[in-house]
């Protein structure tokens, strides 16, 4: 008797709950392995047994613009513009109004070459006049630039946009180089006047 009731009772009870695997879903396993897959290829291919101080192996040369030309080779003087002028002169040569003086149209780039040849060697502070505005800021020195990139450049902007002036040759560059050892900028478009035979 009483055993029929215990047995009863046991047949109301539920089942005891089971703790099961539950496997997280296929899309989100498929993209933690994409990810995983890439992470280690990415290291894979980045020598990861490389010196770190070599960094990226980019050379400074890779980081500095184009080459010093070669001797004798061909300079490219749009590129040439691009790496060192456009910043500052835009790549339209307008330069910026009442900050950096257009190069396109200047009275300084199609003048004589001398004083532009002055310009580039040593660079220009002060207050200069370019298509009657007035400028007022800071030019910088290229004179690290050889005499046959200067020339390329020089020709560049005497010959681009709405500029119809000859090309220069290298030896302009080598000549005004020896005749002024200033390492200041000239003060202005007064002081490259004066360079101007009276
Ligand atoms: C950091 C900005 C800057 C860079 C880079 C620069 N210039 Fe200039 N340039 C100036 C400024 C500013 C003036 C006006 C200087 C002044 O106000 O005294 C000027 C003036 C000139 C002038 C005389 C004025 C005119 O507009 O004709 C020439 C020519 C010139 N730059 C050519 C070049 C060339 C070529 C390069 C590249 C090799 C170059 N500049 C790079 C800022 C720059």
């Amino acid at each position: 008797m009483s055993l029929d009731i215990e047995s009863r009772a046991q047949e109301r009870e539920n089942v005891d709950p089971e703790e099961t695997i539950r496997p997280i879903p296929l899309a989100a396993a498929v993209v933690t392995l994409v990810m995983v897959v890439f992470g280690v290829l990415y290291i894979f291919f980045s020598e990861p047994l490389a010196n770190s101080q070599w960094g990226d192996q980019r050379t400074l040369a890779d980081l500095s613009g184009p080459r010093p030309a070669a001797a004798g080779a061909a300079v490219d003087g749009k590129a040439l513009f691009a790496a060192h002028c456009a910043a500052c002169h835009q790549a339209t040569g307008q330069g910026l109004p009442g900050v950096f003086p257009p190069l396109d149209g200047s009275e300084w780039v199609h003048g004589d070459t001398r004083v532009l040849a002055n310009i580039l060697l040593h660079g220009v502070t002060g207050e200069i006049s370019v298509k009657g505005a007035k400028f007022n800021g800071t030019m910088p020195s290229f004179r690290q630039l050889s005499d046959a990139e200067l020339a390329g450049l020089a020709s560049y902007i005497r010959s681009s946009w709405s500029n119809k002036a000859d090309a220069v040759p290298a030896e302009l560059f080598a000549r005004e180089r020896k005749a002024d050892d200033r390492t200041a900028p000239f003060e202005g478009g007064a002081a490259l006047q004066a360079l101007l035979p009276k």
